[in-house]
């Protein structure tokens, strides 16, 4: 175990700065340089914490830019295209959208809030303007996402919830056709293994969906009514749901009324208790479809602290406890002990930062800091053992993904190695 000033230590933080600066756009910053080429929401707002290390102004560029790329509906999109690559698929021709600039037709977790809550602590210049897209872009999470009302909040695609392969969505997207789907070239192997990538019918079924949304042209109504696919996630609902408590200071502390606030953190209140499993004895994605719960536990199950829901707490301890006897490192992304989880493959196993960074905040919040203090070392380890990789084997520590990861880099500066 290195200490915050080990030599090793040193390096990776040399190593970090490095990455930073190398994915760095100017106005917005890549996740690595070649597998993910454009601006990506929640990676995005979470190297804003590593610029925040470095350069304030850049931080808050990061987030501005960001919302530069704001839908009239409010949606701030998962991928904004600011340039043209060739070495992602699919690109803004298949996504098939019109707004400007050229963007996906989904969204990713809303971390925005928490994140810019921090930067205004550090020093105070949120604008009227980005409070509203904020705003804008929750009230936008409350409406075309949960349009059944139940006070949670659902994906339409796997990619808007950030966990792209993970086995919760097995189930709900096996009934959606992909027959329509032609040839195509997935770019992804040509960088990363096929071990640690999703499988081809998986591939399949996330361009169907993105097939099915370009053809409602992204009409959140009819996508909400329609879409194949339609899932309430513990991590968005987590996240939004701790990002409206964020909203609210940000709204409070330059003079606004936050009443609206307010009441849309008591909706998801109230909604969360449904996403409680009893048989698996965690909180799990409900798939609206067919209105089952998943069977299992995934690292979101775990921000239910974060989120500042504290009922079943002693439960969701226990059941860390279980999972840390099953691997090496905390938090892996799904159940250790399931026959399902994959140490190596993307969202069905690996130990990704971020993840990891909010189940810390959450768990320290409401008093657990034996797991928040857990969960740094495990990270600390794993980057300290593997570098800024994408995401990282719970089993051996072993980096699992693309390397050069601006998000990992972010971290390491902002959290796992700060004093
Ligand atoms: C993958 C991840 C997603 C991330 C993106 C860019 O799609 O699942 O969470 O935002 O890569 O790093």
């Amino acid at each position: 175990m290195s200490s915050l000033s080990s030599p090793t230590a040193a390096k990776r933080t040399a190593e970090a700065k490095q990455v930073l600066g190398d994915n760095d756009r100017g106005t917005y910053t890549v996740p690595t340089a070649r597998l993910y080429p454009f601006q990506w929401n929640w990676d995005s707002v979470f190297v804003a914490l590593g610029w925040a290390e470095l350069d304030l102004d850049r931080a808050w560029k990061e987030i501005t830019t960001l919302f530069d790329a704001q839908w009239p509906s409010g949606m701030v999109p998962h991928i904004v295209f600011w340039t043209d690559q060739s070495t992602y698929f699919p690109g803004p021709d298949v996504w098939g959208t019109t707004n400007q600039p050229l963007s996906s037709g989904i969204s990713q977790p809303p971390v925005a809030a928490t994140v810019v809550r921090n930067l205004q602590e550090v020093e105070p210049r949120l604008t009227i303007n980005l409070f509203k897209g904020i705003d804008r872009w929750h009230q936008w999470w409350h409406t075309a996402r949960d349009p059944k009302n139940i006070g949670l909040i659902s994906v339409v695609h796997p990619w808007e919830s950030g966990r792209d392969n993970l086995p919760d969505w097995d189930r709900p997207m096996s009934t959606v056709d992909s027959s329509s789907i032609g040839a195509y070239q997935r770019r992804d192997l040509d960088m990363v293994d096929q071990t640690m990538r999703p499988h081809r019918h998986e591939y399949d079924r996330y361009l169907a969906l993105v097939e099915f949304g370009a053809e409602a042209n992204w009409d959140d109504q009819v996508i909400g009514a329609t879409n194949p696919f339609l899932v309430a996630d513990p991590g968005v609902t987590s996240i939004l749901l701790r990002a409206e408590r964020d909203l609210a200071w940000l709204g409070r502390s330059i003079g606004l009324d936050t009443a609206h606030i307010e009441r849309r953190i008591e909706r998801l209140e109230n909604g969360f208790v449904q996403l409680w499993n009893p048989e698996a004895g965690t909180y799990c994605s409900l798939d609206l479809r067919s209105g089952r719960h998943a069977d299992a536990g995934t690292s979101a199950s775990f921000l239910a602290a974060y989120a500042g829901v504290t009922t079943h707490l002693d439960q969701l301890d226990h059941e860390l406890g279980l999972w840390a006897s099953a691997c090496n490192f905390l938090v892996p992304s799904f159940d250790p002990r399931h026959r399902h989880f994959e140490p190596k493959r993307y969202w069905r196993g690996p130990v990704w930062a971020m993840i990891n960074y909010m189940i810390a905040i959450g768990f320290a919040e409401v008093g657990r800091e034996k797991w928040a203090g857990r969960i740094r070392q495990s990270t600390r380890d794993l980057i300290t053992q593997s570098g800024m990789s994408e995401s990282f084997d719970p089993i051996t520590g072993g980096p699992v993904g693309g390397s050069n990861f601006a998000w990992t880099a972010a971290l390491w500066l902002s959290w796992v190695n700060k004093d």
